[in-house]
């Protein structure tokens, strides 16, 4: 892929759609919004907005990096805290539907939506890129219309458009442009991590607390295995509790799943043969560090028949 020739034509085609009007985006701080995120300001500069919506289901001191990480390319991000809507909305709810749903909802409805009609942007750039294209003509992911998960219909509000500058793209394309572009190893090689963050690693409620939970046991697994380079590793909380004995007391403590797996597309994946004493350090940091946790497995299911995630 020419990516020279690919960042000069969607600059070129930003402006153009824009014109002198203003745009605005959200960033997650994965691969493709950031990627938008770049292109975008080089279109436009200030008259793009683009805003970080803090959901409180991050991981550690991720929001922190993510603006940080855009503050050095001279990008300003807004940080929108966002994190009481969220959990009010997955307080009580135990099914992952409407788990996602809520979540969706949220963001879209609720906050998201309601900073897009408040900018007055005309514009909303997007990171759809040609995997999520397809994904949704085959029904495999929810719908993809973007406008009409903000609530917005078009008609009605006409004027309102939806840029996708990385529609023809796969990942590894968005990769390409990213390195070409020079932007950041940690940017262009990010592990995937899921819109609903650590919601999809909480079975059961999604608390704060059990977020403080998942949380800390996410950074001790991506401390430990990051030099796996495994294509993603996490930990999930289950929701259930086990008998354990602590300081000669038999305690009920809550378990904690390490999964780490291969993939290339992640239709598919295999699980990864971690080495004993790297499993050993994981499970014995995760029981000592993490309050409430006294057992820790590994899963060694593929997908199919699982998925990578848990909700
Ligand atoms: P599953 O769990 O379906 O995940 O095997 C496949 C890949 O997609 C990521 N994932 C998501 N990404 N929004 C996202 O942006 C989501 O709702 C979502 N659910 C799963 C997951 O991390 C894995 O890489």
């Amino acid at each position: 892929m020419d990516c020279k020739a690919f960042v000069d034509e969607q600059v070129a085609a930003i402006s153009s759609a824009v014109g002198d009007g203003t745009a605005i985006n959200a960033l997650s701080g994965g691969v493709d919004s950031s990627l938008v995120t770049v292109l975008g300001h080089r279109a436009l500069g200030e008259r793009l907005r683009t805003v970080f919506v803090d959901n409180g289901l991050m991981r550690e001191g991720e929001p922190e990096q993510v603006i940080d990480s855009f503050a050095a390319l001279d990008i300003p991000v807004e940080r929108i805290d966002a994190r009481e809507a969220f959990l009010s909305a997955l307080a009580g709810l135990t099914d992952p539907e409407e788990k996602r749903q809520a979540i969706t909802d949220t963001f879209y409805a609720k906050v998201f939506g309601q900073l897009v009609r408040e900018s007055g942007a005309r514009f909303l750039l997007h990171g759809t890129i040609l995997t999520d294209v397809e994904e949704t003509v085959d029904g495999i992911k929810r719908q993809h219309n973007i406008l009409s998960q903000l609530g917005i219909d078009p008609e009605k509000e006409y004027g309102y458009a939806v840029l996708e500058p990385l529609r023809t793209l796969r990942k590894d394309g968005v990769r390409q442009v990213c390195a070409h572009l020079g932007l950041p190893a940690e940017m262009t090689h990010r592990m995937p991590f899921p819109g609903p963050a650590l919601a999809t690693r909480i079975v059961g409620e999604v608390t704060a607390e059990r977020l403080d939970t998942v949380r800390a046991a996410t950074a001790i697994v991506e401390e430990e295995l990051a030099d796996t380079r495994a294509f993603q590793y996490m930990a999930v909380l289950l929701n259930d509790y086990a008998t354990g004995i602590r300081n000669k007391r038999r305690e009920f403590g809550q378990i904690i799943v390490v999964r780490c797996v291969e993939s290339i597309d992640a239709r598919t994946a295999t699980v990864t043969e971690l080495p004993w004493p790297t499993l050993h350090r994981v499970c014995e940091r995760i029981v000592n560090e993490v309050k409430g946790v006294n057992r820790c497995l590994y899963d060694l299911t593929p997908k199919p028949p699982a998925t990578i995630e848990y909700v």
